[in-house]
């Protein structure tokens, strides 16, 4: 068996710097990824068996191991590439550990299906490269490329052109959902504005002061329209603002939003407060890992 991590992926910066005439839109954002996410595990499966997926976990409520999950998706994504190249690959059974709340605006379904990639081409020995993987996963959302390299970077383009950040030190976080959840082509359709300035340079942010600086210089687009659409947003991007971070913001469409914090300590005692005033949101203390 193979036990894969799929970490949630946080959008430090989400710039929305145009539309393309298919209507997707063109993005400038920094992505980190946490230390904590859904778990995916990969074993082979008798003969005849084909592929499976059972979900368990907080929040496997209402989602389906069958029709058209991601991570079914991904795995017969890969299959038919393994075929390509004239493989045939043995039956599997998936089973995803659901940890992190739907459609939230950190990756969920991007990370299992990126994760599923990832665990395959090592239980079925394919030997695709990530950068491999990550071409053939363009085809199942903009956001599962990012998950399946897995390290801080910038995105451009639609968000599968990916620059991995050298410089990146990580830092300590909370992410807080409070239990809305938000359409992402919604967030799109509704955006007053869409033609913005891109992130600019990237300085060294090995630092964590250098990183907040850098942060606090850009934005989410997407923020402001999303708060509109879930006037929770608001209020979790209010709560966490109230608990001293170094910075806060929304992550993708929505709606979970994260506070930065200069210590461990910070973040636990943030969470805690958080957690005391709302404890019907996610509030989960992270910390976003450094490039490597
Ligand atoms: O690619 P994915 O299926 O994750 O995108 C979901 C929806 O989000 C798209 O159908 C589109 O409405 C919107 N989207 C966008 N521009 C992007 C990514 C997503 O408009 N770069």
């Amino acid at each position: 068996m193979i036990a894969e991590a799929a970490p949630a992926k946080i959008n430090l910066a989400l710039h929305v710097t145009g539309r393309r005439a298919d209507g997707y839109h063109l993005l400038d954002t920094l992505v980190a990824f946490a230390d904590i996410g859904d778990r995916l595990n990969v074993e082979a499966a008798p003969t005849g068996a084909g592929i499976t997926l059972e979900i368990t976990g907080p929040f496997a409520k209402g989602l389906s191991g069958a029709g058209d999950n991601l991570v079914l998706a991904a795995a017969k994504a890969l299959r038919a590439a393994a075929a390509e190249h004239g493989k045939l690959v043995p039956p599997v059974r998936l089973s995803l550990e659901k940890n992190l709340p739907v459609a939230s605006g950190i990756g969920g379904g991007s990370a299992d299906a990126a994760a599923t990639l990832r665990a395959l081409n090592r239980l079925w020995g394919l030997d695709f490269s990530l950068e491999a993987l990550a071409d053939l996963s363009a085809p199942l959302g903009a956001d599962v490329p990012m998950c399946v390299v897995g390290r801080p970077l910038r995105a451009t383009g639609i968000g599968t052109d990916l620059d991995p950040l050298a410089a990146f030190g990580g830092c300590d976080a909370v992410l807080v959902n409070p239990g809305v959840s938000v359409s992402t082509p919604a967030v799109f359709k509704a955006l007053a504005k869409r033609e913005n300035a891109g992130i600019g340079a990237v300085p060294d942010l090995s630092g964590r002061d250098a990183l907040v600086a850098f942060i606090a210089t850009c934005r989410n687009d997407l923020e402001a329209t999303a708060a509109t659409l879930a006037p929770a947003i608001a209020d979790a991007l209010r709560t966490v603002s109230g608990t001293g971070p170094l910075l806060t913001r929304m992550s993708g469409s929505g709606a979970t939003v994260f506070g930065l914090y200069d210590s461990a300590d910070a973040a636990a005692r943030a969470a805690a407060a958080i957690t005391s005033a709302h404890p019907e949101w996610w509030v989960a203390p992270t910390k976003l890992a450094p490039a490597d």
